[in-house]
């Protein structure tokens, strides 16, 4: 019987991390598949640091980030190159993941080649056009122009299950960034030293890089983050600073040279997992860090007003606090002061998936195509 030839199609920071297990699996079962994979580069630097953490060397790399790029020429882009892809690799199919420009152009342009697509992280949804935004449409694009959904939990499934997407093509698989989380976790201890983190101060990570919160919502975290530490001197706050210029230049303008809040680069992913369980309290307005968190029993404050990832808030260790400075100065204080509070959030909970989710997605590719 031929091998399944698939095209691995990804470009930014999460989607490698959530994708690269997948390739290790695929390429583990060589006697079935011929595994292809095609970086966009919508994100440089972030993207080979995971890269060169999973040893994944791309057949295809279309190297497109741009300083400060917009959403139209990155979206034709995308959708222009991997048109010459599909025509020089000629997959029998293509899978993207989640709900960036790069999985909604690289899913149109494969549809328009009329070859499959599986969608990995299949049926998110705030039901908000513009929450989080151009995300949310990214994913229902992707998710109209796919065969095969890969969802990761109940909600995700009923959410495709709304969106009218045929039920026989809906598989639960879990969450592959579980399978990347513990892998990482078991297999990459990191360092943390070279932080030069103080461990007799509490840490409080964060995160922040959605469109939605630049401009007054990020300098509102700033003031947050100030007013924090001033007000406890047992605290300090480590933020790797995303390296979208809307992030780097109001975070550097109002938090730079303060001896307790450390910004530092992106960190490669071993470190930023041990700095996760290091960690007393989280704040971001990731959606990766929202599902690994909870893993770890670390409670996080999401600096956004919707999520797409119930799950955990509704298990009470991801709470939902938007971006108003005295709304997160309260919330972090609360779990600063209040140790039945923090306990209750930091309880260890797996809603996301078990570990087994790109063996599932391999499983179900191989029925699927040797039928
Ligand atoms: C993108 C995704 C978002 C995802 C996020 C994860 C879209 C529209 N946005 O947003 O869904 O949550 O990635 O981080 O798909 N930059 C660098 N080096 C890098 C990465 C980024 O310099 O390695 C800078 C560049 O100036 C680039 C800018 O950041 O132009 C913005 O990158 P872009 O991918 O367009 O937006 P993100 O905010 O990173
Ligand atoms: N992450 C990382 N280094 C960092 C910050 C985050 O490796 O300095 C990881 C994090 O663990 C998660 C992913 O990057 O797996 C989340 O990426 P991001 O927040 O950029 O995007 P989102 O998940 O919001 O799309």
């Amino acid at each position: 019987m031929s091998k399944i030839k698939v095209l691995t199609v990804f470009g930014t920071r999460p989607e490698a991390i959530k994708m690269a297990p997948l390739v290790k699996e695929l390429e583990n079962a060589q006697e079935s598949f011929e595994s292809v994979v095609c970086v966009t580069a919508q994100h440089r630097q972030m993207l080979d640091q995971v890269l060169n953490l999973f040893n994944i060397n791309p057949d295809y790399d279309l190297n497109i980030m741009k300083d400060n790029q917009n959403l139209w020429t990155l979206t034709s882009d995308v959708l222009l190159k991997m048109k010459e892809v599909y025509e020089s690799c000629n997959p029998d199919i293509v899978l993207v993941h989640g709900d960036t420009t790069t999985s909604m152009a690289a899913a149109l342009s494969a549809f328009y080649a009329k070859i499959p697509v599986g969608h990995v992280e299949a049926g998110l949804r705030t039901f908000d056009k513009y929450y989080p935004f151009p995300e949310e449409i990214n994913r229902v694009f992707a998710d109209a122009v796919c065969t095969y959904h890969f969802a990761p939990t109940d909600t995700s499934c009923e959410n495709l299950i709304k969106s009218a997407i045929p039920k026989e093509h809906i598989y639960k698989t879990g969450n592959t960034v579980i399978d990347a989380l513990l892998y990482t976790v078991e297999n990459h201890k990191a360092d943390l030293s070279g932080l030069h983190l103080d461990k007799n101060l509490k840490t409080i990570l964060l995160t922040s890089h959605r469109r939605e919160n630049f401009g007054e919502p990020i300098r509102n975290i700033c003031k947050a983050v100030l007013e924090l530490v001033k007000n406890n001197p047992q605290i300090q706050f480590v933020y790797p600073v995303h390296l979208n210029p809307n992030v780097q230049k109001p975070v550097y303008e109002l938090l730079d040279g303060h001896p307790r809040i450390h910004l530092i680069e992106p960190l490669e992913y071993a470190p930023f997992a041990t700095l996760m369980k290091e960690s007393d309290i989280i704040l971001s307005d990731s959606g990766g860090v929202q599902e690994e968190a909870p893993s770890l029993g670390k409670p996080v404050l999401v600096l956004r007003t919707t999520t797409e990832r119930p799950e955990a808030v509704k298990h009470g260790t991801v709470k939902l606090v938007g971006t108003d400075k005295d709304v997160i100065v309260k919330e972090v204080q609360n779990l600063l002061n209040n140790p039945d509070e923090y306990k209750k959030m930091s309880e260890a909970i797996n809603p996301y998936g078990d570990g087994l989710a790109c063996k599932r997605i391999v499983d179900i590719l191989r029925k699927e195509f040797n039928k």
